[in-house]
C-alpha cells in the first residue's frame, strides 16, 4: 500500500550492506510496500546510490547515541548506543503503518500480513522473552509519539543503552496487554536461538520467514566463494554461535547476485578507492575469499570435546549444524 513501508536503518557502510541485501530479499518476496532507508551522515556515495536503486526512499536522519558506556558494556556491545537513531522512523508520518526492520534480517516469504497488526507488536527476545526483539515491530509514525520516546530516553535512559531498552519500558505492556502483539517468533528468528533450543529450530525451522543475525558477528564479517559457496570465518569463534551456516549462503548469494554488482558499477569503472579497499565489496568474490582466513588445523575428537565443553563448539566445522542434525537422526531412528 502507498501509505505503508517497510523501514530499516543503517549508519555505516556495512550496515548499509544488510539494509540492501534486506531490501533485495523484500523486493524479491514481491512485497506490495514501500521500502525506507534511513541512513547516517558516514553511509558514502556508491552505498547511497546502491540503496536509491532497492528502497523507494532514502532519507538521511541525525545520528542519536545513548553513550551509555556502563549499560553497553553490560551488553558486550559498546557499538549499540547509536541505536538510539532507530527512533526517528517515528517521523515517517506521510505512512500510517510501518515495519521496522534491523539491518542484519533477511526476509525468506512474504511478511507483508505483519500490516494487519498493531502498534507495537514484536516477537519475544530470545534471551528475555517477556521483552520484545527490537529486530523487527509493527508502528504507527506520529510526531507525538516519537517526542514523548525522545524526551524518556534522555530522562530515564535505556537499561540495555541500546532502542530495546528503551521501547520495552515505553510500551510497557507488551509481554501482558493483548496477545495479537506478540508476532510469532518465525517474523524475528533469531540465529541463536538455533543453537540454544535445536529440537524446536527442527520442528518449526522451515516455517521462518524472517531470520536475524543478531550478535555482534554479522555476515558481511566473513567471505564468501561463490564457486565452493561456502562462507568463511574464524571457525573456532563462539560468536558463530548466533549465525546458521545456511542462512549465511542464501545472505552473501543475495549480496553477490544483486547488491555487488550495483555497487561495483556505483563505484564506477576504476573501482577502488581506499574505502572500498577497506571495506572489501571493490573486489570480486574471488578477491574477497583469497581474504579469507587459513582453515584451522586438524584435532583429535578428545580435544574438540573439551572445546565443546568448554563452549568453544567449531559450528562452522564440526560442530556445524547439518552435523549435529545427523547425530539427532541417528538418535531418533
Ligand atoms: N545499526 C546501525 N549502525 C550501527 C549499529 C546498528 O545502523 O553501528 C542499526 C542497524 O539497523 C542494526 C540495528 O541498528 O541492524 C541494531 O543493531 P544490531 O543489529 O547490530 O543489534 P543486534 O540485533 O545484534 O543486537
Ligand atoms: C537488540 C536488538 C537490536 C537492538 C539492540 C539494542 O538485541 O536485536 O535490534 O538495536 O538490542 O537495544
Ligand atoms: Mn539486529
Amino acid at each position: 500500500m502507498a501509505d505503508q513501508a517497510f523501514v530499516t536503518l543503517a549508519t555505516n557502510d556495512n550496515y548499509a550492506k544488510g539494509a540492501m541485501v534486506l531490501g533485495q530479499s523484500l523486493r524479491n518476496h514481491t512485497t506490495t510496500e514501500k521500502l525506507v532507508a534511513l541512513i547516517g551522515p558516514r553511509v558514502t556515495e556508491p552505498y547511497r546510490t546502491t540503496l536509491n536503486s532497492i528502497f523507494d526512499e532514502v532519507c538521511l536522519v541525525d545520528i542519536m547515541d545513548s553513550k551509555d558506556t556502563a549499560h553497553l558494556a553490560m551488553m558486550k556491545r559498546p557499538d549499540l548506543g547509536i541505536t538510539f537513531t532507530k527512533l526517528h522512523c517515528w517521523t515517517l508520518t506521510h505512512y500510517s503503518k510501518c515495519v521496522f526492520m534491523d539491518a542484519d534480517t533477511l526476509v525468506l516469504s512474504n511478511i507483508d500480513e505483519l500490516f494487519e497488526r498493531e502498534e507495537l507488536s514484536a516477537a519475544p527476545d530470545p534471551g528475555w522473552p517477556d521483552c520484545f526483539n527490537s529486530g523487527v515491530f509493527v508502528f504507527r509514525p506520529s510526531n507525538e509519539t516519537h517526542e514523548k520516546l525522545v524526551k524518556f530516553c534522555s530522562e530515564k535512559g535505556s537499561f540495555d543503552g541500546g532502542d530495546q531498552g528503551v521501547l520495552n519500558s515505553f510500551f510497557n505492556t507488551w509481554a501482558t496487554a493483548d496477545i495479537s502483539k506478540h508476532l510469532p517468533f518465525i517474523y524475528n528468528l533469531s540465529s541463536i536461538a538455533i543453537y540454544s533450543y535445536l529440537p524446536a529450530f527442527k520442528q518449526y525451522g522451515h516455517e521462518a520467514k524472517v531470520v536475524h543475525f543478531l550478535g555482534k558477528m554479522k555476515p558481511w564479517n566473513y567471505s564468501y566463494d561463490a564457486e565452493s559457496r561456502e562462507v568463511k570465518g574464524h571457525s573456532l569463534s563462539p560468536d558463530l554461535l548466533h549465525l546458521h551456516p545456511d542462512y549465511l549462503v542464501m545472505w552473501w548469494e543475495l549480496y553477490c547476485k544483486s547488491v555487488l554488482p550495483v555497487l561495483k558499477q556505483a563505484y564506477g569503472d576504476i573501482p577502488c578507492n581506499t574505502d572500498c579497499t577497506e571495506d572489501k565489496v571493490c573486489g570480486d568474490v574471488k578477491e574477497v575469499a583469497a581474504l579469507a582466513p587459513v582453515p584451522p588445523r586438524q584435532i583429535s575428537s578428545e580435544e574438540r570435546k573439551q572445546r565443546w565443553e568448554a563452549g568453544q563448539a567449531d559450528y562452522m566445522g564440526d560442530d556445524s549444524f547439518v552435523h549435529i542434525e545427523r547425530k539427532l537422526d541417528s538418535f531418533l531412528k
